[in-house]
């Protein structure tokens, strides 16, 4: 009889893509996947640790798996949390069976046959490591393209626990895309840290690749409708990039511009690269280039440096380049990071600039949302809920048409837009 693995993903997509391609190696070895916690033989968390809060989260998680588990599950701790907690890990939860990092998934079947088992190795290269075939969503495949980040973004932790920057070959991104479009795949989401400088670096090989001339050797596959991508750089979206997204159809237009701060001080204490005037001039030319595309963000605010004039800046941006989706944080310290021996500023200004900064965005949003009305969207889509189907547009609005229909799941059709609403768009199948 084949075992059973319950497996929780926090965090990002390309967590998301860690765990298929442990659940790939797992069924390799006879496992299947369960939605029920207790009838698992192996309980798998892959843990995030961007920010404070999902590592607190991460300890209660797991005392309540095993308090839940049957007898003889083995429980395993893995991902970003698990890099940087490490043997930490063992000592505050004696229960756990092994730790493997956010760049060493590939070891789960050796993990799985020995006992505490740890390896949060950051040297570890699985860039050209032949994972099994597993896919959560057939339709619209996750694919990495690099792993790691050589930034050093001041305030961030992900360089301690995915490590430096490694590209994977194009020619194995070309050969996964292929298989998954022959496998139903609509769209693929080409996944990295920093994927606008894709090609810095390989493990082998040596060639002259940059992430545009990428995306115009994927665009090439048959059959291939959608290319999605996240996060590119705003400091690496040069004239060729902003070029070929714009121009080639297949890429998806929608873009994910991390701004953090919108003053050019704050951003040089964060080490981003870039000033506020470089952000903008880039969002514009975007949007001249292209004036459907849509741009999502993510903001931080009282990063440490952070006056009250910087926050001013951030919030100009914001009415500048009218972000269509904004996720935004209070800054948080990171164990490594060299930020993290600053002096934090008072909670209390955090929530308010936080607070401030999200009631300003919610009333653009329904100005954004409210001009949608009547306009005609390609929409792939994903799922049925409550009878409805929804879906994404090309520039990534979640759509929702009345529809209890599984077989247009994967199709992509033209939906007329009726009923715009802050979050969801309803709209009418165009037959
Ligand atoms: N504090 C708050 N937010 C952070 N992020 C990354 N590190 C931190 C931190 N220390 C945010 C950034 C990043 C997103 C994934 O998480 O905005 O783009
Ligand atoms: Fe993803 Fe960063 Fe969280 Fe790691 S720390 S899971 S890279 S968001």
């Amino acid at each position: 009889m084949s075992k059973l693995v319950f497996i929780q993903t926090l965090g990002c997509a390309m967590n998301v893509r860690d765990s298929e391609h442990m659940i790939a190696q797992l069924s390799l070895a006879g496992y299947s996947t369960t939605k029920d916690l207790k009838e698992a033989d192996l309980i798998l968390i892959n843990t995030c640790s961007v920010r404070e809060k999902p590592v607190h989260k991460l300890f209660s998680e797991i005392g309540y798996f095993n308090s839940k588990k049957k007898a003889g599950a083995k429980i395993g701790v893995c991902g970003c949390s698990a890099s940087h907690l490490g043997e930490e890990i063992f000592k505050r939860a004696p229960y756990v069976d092994f730790v493997i990092g956010a760049r060493n998934t590939s070891k789960i079947i050796e993990a799985l046959n020995s006992k505490r088992f740890l390896s949060i190795d950051l040297k570890n290269d699985d860039t050209e490591f032949e994972f099994g075939e597993y896919r959560l969503n057939p339709h619209k495949a996750l694919i990495n393209i690099m792993i790691g980040c050589d930034k050093k973004c001041s305030y961030c932790i992900v360089p301690y626990t995915r490590g430096y920057e490694v590209s994977i070959p194009s020619n194995i991104i070309i050969d996964e895309a292929k298989k998954a479009v022959d496998n139903g795949a609509v769209e693929i989401f080409l996944l990295g840290q920093n994927v606008n400088n894709y090609g810095k670096r390989f493990s082998r090989s040596e060639e002259k690749i940059d992430f545009s001339d990428l995306l115009i050797k994927l665009s090439k596959i048959d059959n291939l409708k959608r290319i999605r991508f996240t996060s590119p750089h705003p400091l690496h979206m040069d004239d060729k990039f902003l070029e070929v997204f714009s121009s080639i159809p297949q890429i998806s237009k929608s873009i994910h511009m991390p701004l953090q701060s919108g003053s050019s001080k704050v951003l040089k204490d964060m080490k981003r690269g870039y000033t506020k005037e470089w952000f903008i001039n880039r969002a514009n030319r975007l949007r001249e280039l292209c004036s459907d595309t849509t741009i999502s963000t993510d903001i931080i605010v009282a990063y440490p440096t952070e006056t009250k004039e910087d926050f001013d800046h951030t919030m100009d941006v914001i009415k500048e380049v009218r972000f269509e989706q904004i996720y935004s944080f209070k800054y948080s310290p990171r164990p490594h990071t060299p930020a993290a021996k600053l002096k934090m500023i008072d909670d209390s200004i955090a929530s308010s600039r936080l607070s401030e900064l999200q009631n300003f965005h919610n009333l653009m949003l329904d100005e954004i949302t409210n001009a949608q009305n009547n306009k005609i969207f390609d929409v792939l889509f994903d799922e049925i809920k409550d009878n409805k189907l929804f879906g994404k547009s090309d520039n990534n609005f979640t759509i929702c048409v009345d529809k209890n229909d599984k077989n247009l799941i994967g199709q992509i059709k033209k939906v007329k837009i009726t009923m715009p609403r802050r979050l969801i768009l309803n709209g009418q199948i165009q037959e």
